[in-house]
């Protein structure tokens, strides 16, 4: 058989390393592998792909981004009949199956051509892991990583100059990286998209902490999208194909008002893209690999319109549905041990 694989959505580190993967298990299983160009822009007209070999794989595992390149592209928002365009080119190249690696986006068109009769494997990916169905995505871990060495690297800065320093992170929905680098860097609040601000509790923090605990600085980490509840936090009002804001800014905000509320010298760093660019680190190297192979034997066995995921240790199969009814969210549970070492 032949199948398609393509990358979908923002990259994120450990995406060759699925590709690597499935094409290796594909061989295997005797599958022929098509590398589509630009996510679902690949599968409009013209098509744009071409052959996955186990020599045009090879020495990618370690790289980021994807070899496949990736874009926003949603066929349904293609008019006319980009759903149908891509129906109609996947018979034409004679692909049985496709492989589709991404976040709730991708996956979503995932969902939507998989009810309209296409096979279809999803396989989980975002560095922010707010997919359901999936304990985690692949390219979090490097993400939370990447994080917290700059919030390591921004406590001795603020320290020695005495400053509020505020890390702004990725996480449009979910706090998820936020919370996860800033519990390891030792962070004194962290702002999350599931909680709305409450700037005076952040000042109060500061201010309690400077004052009781003979420290003069700290560190805040906010992700992207939280919000103030007093204005959006956004650079621009374009929207992409998703419909999705593209944000920004919320770190200077936050720090404006810090400063001005707590009379301490505030400070902003925004790590956007860095934290998704460069090598996979071992972790989501190794969770890729497995989500390739297992998304290879999905084909295999015809087990479509389901996704790879981690449960547990295990990678198994979730309907493709119930990985994108809804996106996962931080916990009280799980935030509420962050909190412990607020202020
Ligand atoms: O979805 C992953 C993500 O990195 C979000 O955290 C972020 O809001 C968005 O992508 C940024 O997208 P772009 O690269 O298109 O600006």
């Amino acid at each position: 058989m032949k199948i398609a694989v393509l990358t979908g959505g923002g990259d994120c580190p450990g995406l060759n390393a699925v590709i690597r993967a499935v094409v290796r298990r594909g061989e295997q299983h005797g599958l022929e592998v098509m590398g589509v160009r630009e996510g679902w822009r690949g599968l409009l007209d013209p098509p744009l792909h071409f052959r996955l070999t186990r020599e045009a794989t090879s020495g990618i595992l370690h790289l980021g981004g994807t070899i496949l390149g990736t874009s926003r592209t949603n066929p349904f928002k293609k008019p006319p009949g980009g759903a149908e365009m891509v129906i109609k080119n996947l018979k034409t190249l004679n692909v049985g199956a496709v492989i589709a690696i991404g976040g709730e986006d991708t996956l979503g068109v995932a969902t939507r051509l998989s009810s309209m009769g296409i096979n279809i494997v999803g396989v989980p990916k975002t560095i922010d892991n707010d997919l359901s169905g999936t304990d985690l995505t692949f390219g979090f871990d490097t993400a939370v990583g990447i994080a917290t060495e700059a919030i390591d690297r921004l406590h001795s800065t603020a320290e020695a100059h005495k400053r509020v320093i505020v890390c702004e992170v990725m996480g449009r929905h979910a706090g998820w990286i936020a919370t996860h680098s800033g519990m390891a860097g030792g962070a004194d609040v962290i702002l999350i998209p599931e909680r709305p601000i409450d700037i005076e509790a952040v000042c109060a923090h500061i201010t309690h902490r400077h004052r009781t605990q003979n420290k003069n600085f700290s560190i805040v980490v906010v992700a992207e999208g939280a919000k103030l509840g007093i204005s959006e936090s956004t650079v621009a009002q374009k929207l992409d194909e998703f419909g999705h804001v593209r944000l920004g800014g919320i770190g200077q905000q936050i720090a404006d008002l810090i400063e001005k509320k707590t009379g301490y010298e505030t400070r902003v760093t925004v790590l956007g893209h860095i934290q998704r660019g460069g090598t996979p680190t071992a972790f989501d190297r190794v969770l890729a690999t497995r989500f390739g192979v297992h998304a290879a034997d999905m084909v295999a066995k015809g087990e479509f319109g389901k996704m790879a995921a981690l449960r547990g240790t295990q990678i198994v199969s979730v309907p493709l549905a119930e990985a994108t009814a809804h996106l996962k969210t931080v916990d009280d549970a799980f935030f509420s041990v962050a909190e412990v070492f607020f202020g």
